[in-house]
């Protein structure tokens, strides 16, 4: 038996013109650390509820590298992360993740991201997130998507107002600095999703379907 078989999401890969998204495997954890050594923040802006930027390189990488271990143990259909590597040319610059709760009932999910400092500003935010909402309409019944940024996150927000989502609703909360900030949620229905200029592939629909439940196995 292959990998792929037991975990169907690493025969996922979303791919448009030089960019591919790939769930993140062991394999990419050094790579990630490396990007990520110094923090992924410019300006000390609020960008995270958990403060898994800030540290040592070790830190950093052993809190990237427990995340994504957790992310596959902890895995139910009613409750999961999946995050993506993202590669330019085939070369690493960041994570695209999604999660959802209940996603059978609700075919909503939401989504976070990073890229490494040197990486941001190449408009491949944009890109990546655009890629991941318009595969999940198109090939995993999502209706529904939901994002936040803290306040002063704007090039978060301008990801999120490029792809086509709207504000939603706003809440204080505590982020990675301990100190209070508000937070500012947006969302995006299917048929409102700005459609990329090239096509979106997909490659291990039918698997990861099945995985998700969405499709009997
Ligand atoms: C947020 C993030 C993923 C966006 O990706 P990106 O590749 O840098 O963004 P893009 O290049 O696609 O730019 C998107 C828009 O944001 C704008 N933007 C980018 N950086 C900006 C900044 N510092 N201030 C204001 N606007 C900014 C761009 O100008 C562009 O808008 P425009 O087309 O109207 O000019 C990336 O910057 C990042 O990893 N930041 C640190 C971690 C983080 O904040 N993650 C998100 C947590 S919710």
């Amino acid at each position: 038996m292959d990998l792929e078989t037991i975990w169907p999401p690493f025969a996922l890969t979303v791919r448009t013109q030089d960019m591919d998204l790939t769930p993140v495997r062991e394999s990419d954890y050094c790579e990630l650390a490396d990007l990520a050594r110094g923090g992924v923040r410019n300006d000390g802006i609020q960008a995270f509820l958990v403060d898994w930027d800030s540290g040592s390189p070790e830190e950093i990488a052993r809190s990237i590298a427990q995340y994504q271990w957790g992310t596959r143990a902890n895995f139910r259909t009613d409750e999961w992360t999946i995050e993506f590597t993202v590669r330019v040319s085939g070369r690493i610059v960041g994570v695209q993740g999604v999660n959802s709760t209940s996603f059978l009932k609700t075919r909503a999910i939401s989504t976070g991201s990073w890229l490494a400092r040197e990486e941001q500003g190449k408009g491949y935010g944009t890109r990546m997130r655009s890629m991941i909402v318009t595969a999940f309409a198109e090939h995993f019944s999502t209706t529904t998507f939901e994002t936040a940024y803290v306040e002063d996150n704007h090039a978060s927000r301008r990801v999120s107002e490029k792809v086509g989502y709207s504000p939603n609703s706003s809440r204080v909360t505590v982020t990675q600095d301990g100190e209070a900030h508000t937070e500012h949620r947006m969302i995006l229905r299917a048929d409102d999703i700005r459609v990329p200029d090239a096509p979106v592939n997909v490659d291990g629909v039918n698997a990861f379907r099945q995985f998700l439940g969405l499709d009997p196995s």
